[in-house]
Order: structure tokens, then C-alpha cells, then sequence
């Protein structure tokens, strides 16, 4: 049962799908206090869990921190950053009660979950104009799927996106492209998409394509689908200033973009130098927009990955002369610490800066609204406006799409990646821990960086971090520039890589039925361990193995040189072992704790009693496999509902479901 409750005028962000009356006040749960914008406080017993924040740094459950919710192009995230990529207001408290809440507001709004005072949870924000939902249930999953159902359905993207795909920023020409595609296939690693960054572009300028380094993209595009690759290329937000430049100038001419305060279009610089935002809030602006994608969907384009859409701003044309002003004022000469102090303050202060929030404006039907009073909309609204062009320019088929910055919502348009993170190994552990509660808000096509964006990652880190990779449902190896080459063929012993990838390929039938079933059914394909098991103290505190779907838990290795790690059995379960050839042993193991050996080249993962799984075989690629042929494993006498169709049609209708019996 979901219950909403309205504190002011909110705006409204198109979160919540079906039409719930509002109620009258209080709020059950919460006390309320309005003396300084609005608070909501709740205590917290000591066994409650609080799960939930989708995109956020810390643990599965979040009692102990404080966090922001503000979207936020935050590079080198770490234990401490408090605003990522996403903002995804849904909480669930599960202890001594029970219960859902949403707390649908579009800027800065700070979960202080017991890091203040450790039995409070306070959320709040600076303006009461807000609506709040609670969910009951009585239990985890029920409320999430309380909660799904009145977000709406989660996107599905096409059968291909969840084969393996690699990127890097950037593969800077066509040659290069076919380089990657050649080495992969030399190695026998299979390999669905490889990704177009920036530099396909015309001097960064989006809908363009270089004419020296991608002369050839349609003929490469045309290569590449022969060989079962789809390319995508990357969208970002900004548009570059530059006369003659269509996109500008008809954006210009329409009043597409954002504005300040005097009207006049809002300037920031970004990868092609000064840009203006598209005013994605305007519904014109955006399908317009929308549907400029037909460029690349014209010459065959699948799929598209949307980018810098907090957005992003490197510093705004205003921030540029603030500096210049800020700096004139400073005392030339001097070498004090405070003058170096007012220095660095004064660069640092260009990017993403609060100020240049505070001075961008949208137009919502008629009115001017202040971006920073919508802040979390933007890459929200971007995306929604990309999947609806699309639906109208690849009306048959599903395209792949996902997004950097989001808010609950846009989980019916697109899926997202983590954003940027890096090549540590905190960073495979903080992804286990997102997928969940990313679930909860309704990103189902969700996935991290593997081998992580920033700096250079080692070949075991790589391996690692593929170990679960292979469960995620986007799954792609990206790396930054100056970064040290990570394409599987780039270290010594591909062949290690190539088992790994290809048992992702063997589980697809399986990762695909478990996916179309949580779209249809508003579950979760990532589940922590005590939304199954609430009674067992041990499983509702484990922060490091997940459920993923009915049928599996993982329980990843994500520590270096590690010959292994403990894993929590709640349940007897039947432990599946990739050995270093392709092979698969089974081993029966009892509930409770196990040292599991995993060496470095082999992934362990373990299938529940009384399930069973399908295989298919492996192929280069996902048009090359045959998704028909498939045998089971698991417990004898176990059956699985397996959900098919043909990967591709916009029609969710089409999806057959069969039982396979063990
Ligand atoms: C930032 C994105 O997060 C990253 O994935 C991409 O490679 C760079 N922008 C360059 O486009």
C-alpha cells in the first residue's frame, strides 16, 4: 500500500505513475519539523536495517553515514563522497518496523542516516514544497515491488546489450575500432558492442561524425554488425557554440536552451569548449533533441550512451570572469600560504560550481524555473526525450540506452552506469553494494565500469572484477584516457578472460529470462541476502554476496592476491565452479559459513536448493548463439519458468514462458 503526502507546491517530476490521492498529515514513521525548510525524523532500533538510495557510496545498508542526494560529476568518488551520478530518494527500513518511503523532490535533499545521532535517521531539504510516499508490506521485496509498481515498468533493453561490450575513451579512429573487433575475435573472446567516445565526433560536437578519423563509419558500422558488434556511440549533453553549426543555431533560433536570468542563453564550457544546455524540461526542446539521434540511427545505430548530463560544467562563460575578476584582486607577488590558499580556492571553484546552478533557467510551460530547484531532473529529462525520439525513429525494435546522471523515473526510459570509478578494489565492492538498492529504484540494466575508468588497472583486478561482471546486466570494460590499455587481449593469457566471458555467455539464457521476469513483475534481479532471509542475523548483515535473480548467490572476490574469501551459506546450495579450461565442477555444500578457495582464474558461484539453471553454449556473440538449445543444471527434480523472445521487438507482449524440468 503506497501513501502519498504533500507539503507545499512540489514540482512535479513525473516519478510516480499512478495517481494516488493525497492524504491528510502526519506522515506515519516521521515527525516533521518546518522550522527551516523540512525535516523528517525517524529513530532507529538497534538491529534496523536501512536499505535503499540506489546510486550512493557506503554499504548495502546505509545506518552510519549521511549522504546528498544531488546529481554529481564526481571523478574520483570515494567512501566519503556523499552526492554521485544518481539521485534516487527510496528508502526501506527494515527492523522492528517495516517500511517503504520515497521522497520525491528534485535538488539537494540530505539522508542523515544515523550519522548525526546514531539511533536518528533525518531527512531533509530547504524548501517544503515536497511530496512523500510510505510503502507497507510486510516484508522487503513486497514493498519494492509496492514501490515499482507505482514508478511504472523498467526498461528492457535489447538481448545484445547483455552480451559482453568494451570501450575505452578513446578508440580516436575507425582503424582503431576494427582493431579492437579483430583482436577479440583473434582471441575467441566473445564481444557484442564496442563503444564510440567523444572523439568520433566533429570536434566534440554531438550528431557529428569526424571526417578524417570516422570517414567510414557507415561502411564500419556495416562491418561490424557481419562480425555480431554493434557500435555506440556517446551523446553529451552540451552543444557547441559555433556559427553554422545546425544543432546550434536552429536550438538558438527555437529558444531550445537554457537561459540566465536575463533570458539570454546560459554559456559553460565543456568537452567541445562553450556550450549551451538543451532545456530538456521543455518537452519541445527535448523531443527536438531527440529525435537529432535519427544522424546516427540513419546509418545504423543501435544503441547510444548518454553522457555529462548533471550536467556536467567544467566552468560557465560568468565563472571564467568572476575568476578573472577574483584574480586581478589578488596581491601579485605574494608567496604567502594564504594567498596560495586563495588561489587554489578561486580554480577550484570553477567546476560544477553551486553559483552556476543558482544562475541556469528552464522554461516549464511558460514559466522560468531555476535549474538548481530541479537540479536532478536534468539527466532524467534528457534521457526521457532520447528514448521517446527513438521510440518513434526505431518504433520495431528496443535500443540500447543508458545514462550517467538520473533520477527515479528515468528508469523507464534507459538503464545507467555507475559513472566514473576507478581501478580499485574498494570500487568492485561499493558496485556489488549499489546493484541492490539501484534494484530497488527500478534500474534494472545497471553496471559499473569494469576494470574501472581511472587509472591503470592490473590483469587481476580486470579478472576480478569480471568475476561479477558476468552478472550484471551491463557489462562493459571501460577505461579513461592516459589510462593503461584493459581490453582482455591485452594481457598476458586472454584464454583466462575468454572463460570467463564465455560463462557469461552460457548463463544468458538464464540472466535474460531472470531480467524479462523483474521488468514484468516490478522484482529484483540483485537481492541482498536479508530480503530473504530476515530472521537470520548473519544473512541480513552480509554486505558482500548478493542474490541474483530466484536462482543464484554470488559472492564475488574483490581483494587483491586473495586465494579465496568466506562465504555465508543461509541455505544448503550447490556450489557451480568454472575451472581454468571451460570446465564446470559442482560441489553440494551445507548452510553456514565456508572458506571457499577461488583462485585467480577460475569464478565460483552457487545455485539454491531446489533450483535449477539453463545453459546455452557460448558463442563470439550474442546473434551467433542459439537460445534454443539449452541443458540444466542444478537439483534434480528442479524446475525453471525460462521467459524468451527474440531479443529485439519493441513488443514486451511477445515474451513466451516455459517450464524446463531438471
Ligand atoms: C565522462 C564519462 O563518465 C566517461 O565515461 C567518458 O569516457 C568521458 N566523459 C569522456 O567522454
Amino acid at each position: 500500500m503506497v501513501k502519498k503526502y504533500t507539503f507545499g507546491t512540489p514540482f512535479n517530476t513525473g516519478a510516480i505513475v499512478e495517481d494516488i490521492k493525497a492524504e491528510s498529515t502526519p506522515v506515519p514513521y516521521f515527525e516533521i519539523n518546518t522550522d527551516e525548510g523540512i525535516s523528517f525524523s525517524c529513530k532507529l532500533a538497534d538491529k534496523d536495517i536501512v536499505y535503499g538510495l540506489g546510486e550512493a557510496t557506503r554499504g548495502i545498508n546505509k545506518r552510519g553515514y549521511v549522504y546528498n542526494s544531488y546529481c554529481s560529476d564526481d571523478f574520483c568518488h570515494m567512501e566519503t563522497t556523499k552526492s554521485l551520478y544518481g539521485a534516487h530518494n527510496f528508502i526501506l527500513v527494515e527492523g522492528k518496523k517495516t517500511f517503504g518511503a520515497f521522497f520525491d523532490y528534485p535538488t539537494r535533499l540530505t539522508f542523515d542516516i544515523g550519522f548525526t545521532k546514531a539511533d536518528t535517521m533525518r531527512i531533509y531539504c530547504d524548501k517544503a514544497d515536497i511530496d512523500v510516499y510510505i510503502i507497507e508490506g510486510s516484508a522487503p521485496l513486497e514493498i519494492v515491488k509496492e514501490f515499482r509498481k507505482v514508478i511504472g515498468k523498467s526498461y528492457v533493453p535489447p538481448r545484445w546489450a547483455m552480451g559482453y561490450m568494451q570501450s575505452r575513451w578513446s578508440y580516436y579512429t575507425a582503424d582503431a575500432v576494427r582493431e579492437v573487433a579483430k583482436n577479440y575475435r583473434k582471441e575467441s573472446i566473445p564481444l557484442d558492442a564496442i563503444f564510440l567516445d567523444i572523439d568520433y565526433m566533429d570536434e566534440y560536437k554531438d550528431f557529428t561524425v569526424s571526417d578524417e578519423r570516422f570517414g567510414d563509419l557507415p561502411q564500419l558500422i556495416d562491418e561490424m554488425k557481419a562480425e555480431g558488434i554493434r557500435l555506440v556511440p556517446i551523446i553529451d549533453a552540451g552543444v557547441k557554440i559555433e556559427k553554422g553549426y545546425d544543432i546550434y543555431e536552429e536550438g538558438l533560433e527555437k529558444g531550445y536552451f537554457c537561459v540566465d536570468k536575463d533570458g539570454k542563453p546560459f554559456s559553460a564550457g565543456v568537452w567541445p569548449g562553450l556550450t549551451h544546455f538543451p532545456d530538456f524540461l521543455n518537452e519541445e526542446a527535448g523531443l527536438w533533441f531527440g529525435l537529432k539521434y535519427k544522424a546516427l540511427t540513419d546509418l545504423g545505430i543501435e544503441g547510444f550512451w548518454n553522457d555529462m548530463n548533471e550536467p556536467a560544467i567544467f566552468y560557465s562563460e560568468k565563472g571564467i570572469e568572476r575568476f578573472y575578476e577574483k584574480l586581478a584582486e589578488i596581491t601579485n607577488g605574494d608567496k604567502s600560504v594564504d594567498n596560495y590558499n586563495k588561489i587554489k580556492d578561486i580554480v577550484n571553484g570553477l567546476q560544477n560550481s553551486q553559483e552556476d546552478y543558482n544562475s541556469i533557467y528552464h522554461k516549464v510551460n511558460g514559466k522560468l524555473v531555476k535549474h538548481n530547484d530541479i537540479h536532478n531532473m536534468y539527466g532524467y529529462k534528457m534521457t526521457e526525450c532520447t528514448a521517446k525520439a527513438l521510440e518513434k525513429l526505431r518504433p520495431e525494435e528496443r535500443t540500447l540506452l543508458f545514462s550517467r546522471a538520473s533520477y527515479v523515473g528515468m528508469h523507464r526510459s534507459a538503464g545507467i552506469w555507475t559513472g566514473d570509478n576507478f581501478s580499485w578494489w574498494s570500487h568492485i565492492l561499493l558496485e556489488l553494494k549499489q546493484l541492490p538498492a539501484l534494484n530497488m529504484c527500478g534500474f534494472l540494466y545497471v553496471g559499473a565500469d569494469l576494470g574501472g575508468f581511472g587509472c591503470d588497472a592490473s590483469r587481476d583486478l580486470v579478472l576480478r572484477w569480471l568475476g561479477l561482471g558476468i552478472f550484471t546486466p551491463l557489462m562493459r570494460n571501460h577505461a579513461a584516457l592516459c589510462t593503461r590499455d584493459q581490453e582482455c587481449y591485452q594481457f598476458e593469457n586472454p584464454e583466462d578472460f575468454k572463460n570467463i566471458i564465455e560463462l557469461r555467455y552460457r548463463l544468458l539464457p538464464y540472466l535474460y529470462s531472470e531480467f524479462l521476469k523483474c521488468a514484468e513483475n516490478d522484482e529484483m534481479f540483485f537481492k541482498p541476502l536479508g530480503f530473504e532471509y530476515k530472521d537470520d542475523e548473519v544473512a541480513r548483515s552480509c554486505e558482500d554476496q548478493l542474490f541474483v535473480g530466484n536462482e543464484l548467490m554470488i559472492a564475488p572476490v574483490y581483494t587483491q592476491n586473495a586465494l579465496g574469501r568466506y562465504v555465508y551459506l543461509p541455505e544448503d546450495m550447490r556450489a557451480v565452479r568454472l575451472k581454468k579450461g571451460g570446465e564446470l565442477q559442482f560441489e553440494d555444500m551445507p548452510k553456514g559459513h565456508h572458506f571457499v578457495e577461488i583462485p585467480l582464474h577460475e569464478v565460483v558461484f552457487f545455485i539454491r536448493k531446489d533450483k535449477c539453471i539453463p545453459l546455452a553454449k557460448s558463442a563470439l556473440s550474442t546473434d551467433a548463439m542459439d537460445f534454443d538449445t539449452l541443458r540444466l543444471i542444478g537439483f534434480e527434480g528442479a524446475k525453471y519458468e525460462l521467459y524468451t523472445d527474440d531479443g529485439i521487438s519493441s513488443d514486451l507482449n511477445k515474451i513466451e514462458k516455459k517450464i524446463w524440468e531438471n
